[in-house]
């Protein structure tokens, strides 16, 4: 064993590994209680790695004589994996204040999409924003959800839904995931909505034959690295038909589907989507029992978004109802121009208050589940050897503050550590 590692974190009050021995992801059981260590220490290596971690004095004494480039003594307080957010749309240009306004009146989402503006307004806005300004945009985003303990975050493009504008926004997010240390995963959402003057089957021709093949070209060219497929399926959007012939395409050329489903209308996007052996699926407000059903046996991941419907004010999706079924629950935070919420903490309060989940389940979901619903929970989303060194540290005598907490994160956490780096404190 080398005699020289990058991090030790010594004498937490707690640290919550979430889970061990390399689970890929939680269901409802194993979800009532967590892996925790009391007075606990953890050591991370200089590739960025986990090397240890388990209770102070027996890592004291295991790597008793050892130097270590940074040591952290966090007394009183509390280490947890970093937050994995599994669904963003932090590319844009153009808030829609104005549109918050109008839906605190009583409009509704579909009345002001119908009427060009929602998607339709970001999507003129991103068009004609530069290349730089989109990214300086997300880079201040992405430094805002390190903030509030975000180390792994899912980002769309789907606010182009041309070629041009696509690659851009997909471009954008590349050059984020080289000059930041929050991990991403790249999701293409040229599906997000059928683009002013085309019909719906015109977009999806466009989508299958002319995006996803440039696409593809430029994944071989080394040019774009893009992980995920994603489409808006929704009644006045992709119907279920184009939404199986887009999302089929994706998963020809290797990406993961991972898509948007059951929001609005009750659509069969679950059962679609866990035919079609979707990684993820998110919304799910409208899910029928059947689609709940058929998400448990195939594995898909659920990722609940309850910035949306509180928001909104729908129907929060039925989380109970699924972890009982055994879906695999997880968790993001839907951050977009109607959405406005980056905070995973936020998220993880919401989830508990209104969709009736413990805090356990919460932090569960807005870890190793949304790691799994990113197929990245062998790396990320709990605190294991061998698993990237991405840690939250929070000034409190116990872990579960960080939910308790309704706003006020940033006072709350005392340092973010990413592959082994301080990134914030
Ligand atoms: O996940 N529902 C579709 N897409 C986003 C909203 C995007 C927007 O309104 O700009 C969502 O909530
Ligand atoms: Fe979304």
């Amino acid at each position: 064993m080398s005699t020289s590692f990058k991090t030790l974190v010594k004498n937490a009050k707690q640290v919550v590994l979430v889970c061990r021995n390399a689970e890929k992801y939680l269901t409802k059981n194993e979800m009532q209680s967590l892996a925790i260590i009391e007075n606990g220490s953890v050591v991370i290596g200089h590739d960025g790695l986990i090397k240890a971690v388990g209770p102070a004095d027996t890592i004291e004494s295991q790597f008793k004589g050892t130097t270590f480039d940074q040591v952290l003594d966090v007394s009183g307080m509390c280490v947890l994996p970093g937050l994995v957010d599994a669904h963003t749309h932090p590319v844009w240009a153009g808030d829609r204040v104005h549109e918050f306004a109008m839906k605190l009146a009583g409009a509704t989402y579909m009345e002001l999409h119908e009427a060009g503006g929602g998607i339709h307004f970001t999507v003129e806005h991103t068009r004609s924003a530069t290349e730089k300004h989109l990214l300086e945009e997300l880079k201040s985003r992405l430094e805002r959800m390190v903030r509030t303990g975000t180390t792994l975050v899912e980002c769309k493009s789907g606010y182009g839904l041309d070629l041009d504008t696509e690659l851009k926004m997909l471009r954008v997010i590349n050059s984020a995931k080289k000059s930041l240390s929050i991990g991403i995963s790249t999701t293409h959402c040229g599906a997000h909505a059928v683009p002013k003057g085309k019909t719906m089957e015109e977009a999806t021709q466009d989508i299958v034959t002319v995006q996803l093949p440039v696409l593809k070209k430029q994944m071989a060219s080394g040019e774009l690295q893009v992980d995920n497929i994603d489409v808006f399926c929704e009644k006045g959007v992709f119907d279920l038909s184009s939404t199986r012939r887009i999302l089929e395409a994706g998963k020809d050329m290797g990406l993961n589907i991972n898509f948007h489903g059951d929001e609005l209308h009750p659509m069969n996007s679950a059962i679609l989507g866990a035919e079609l052996g979707a990684l993820a699926i998110s919304h799910l407000e409208e899910v029928t029992d059947e689609g709940i059903a058929a998400m448990a046996t195939s594995k898909t991941s659920a990722v609940l978004l309850p910035t949306t419907a509180y928001i909104l004010r729908l129907s929060p999706p039925r989380a109970r109802k699924m972890l009982d079924s055994g879906v695999i629950v997880a968790l993001g935070s839907d951050f977009n121009p109607n959405a406005y919420c980056c905070s995973m903490p936020m998220v993880m309060h919401l989830a508990c208050v209104i969709m009736k989940m413990s805090m356990t389940e919460a932090l569960a979901a807005g870890t190793i589940n949304a790691a799994y619903a990113l197929n990245r929970s062998n790396t990320h989303g709990s605190l294991e050897i061998g698993k990237q060194g991405d840690l939250l540290i929070i000034n409190a005598p116990r872990w579960e503050h960080l939910i308790y907490q309704f706003g006020g994160h940033q006072e709350l956490i005392r340092y973010i550590i990413i592959k082994g780096e301080i990134v914030y404190e």
